[in-house]
């Protein structure tokens, strides 16, 4: 049973990921799948080790 909302929201964490949540698939440069989770948190800070997603290295100073 899929408990995602039809809608995928983005919301931006201050100094922090964006936040996705809904229904979606995050794929890799070559195309392959990443994620299908229902919610994930993309860096948007460049520092983190496993791009697209978050670590917490924004944290760092
Ligand atoms: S936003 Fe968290 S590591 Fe980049």
């Amino acid at each position: 049973m899929n408990n995602s909302p039809d809608k995928t929201k983005v919301t931006a964490i201050k100094d922090g990921p964006l936040m996705v949540e809904g229904n979606f698939t995050v794929k890799g440069v070559e195309g392959q799948v990443l994620s299908t989770m229902d919610k994930v948190f993309l860096c948007r800070c460049g520092k983190s080790a496993n791009k697209p997603f978050c670590d917490g290295s924004h944290r760092n100073k």
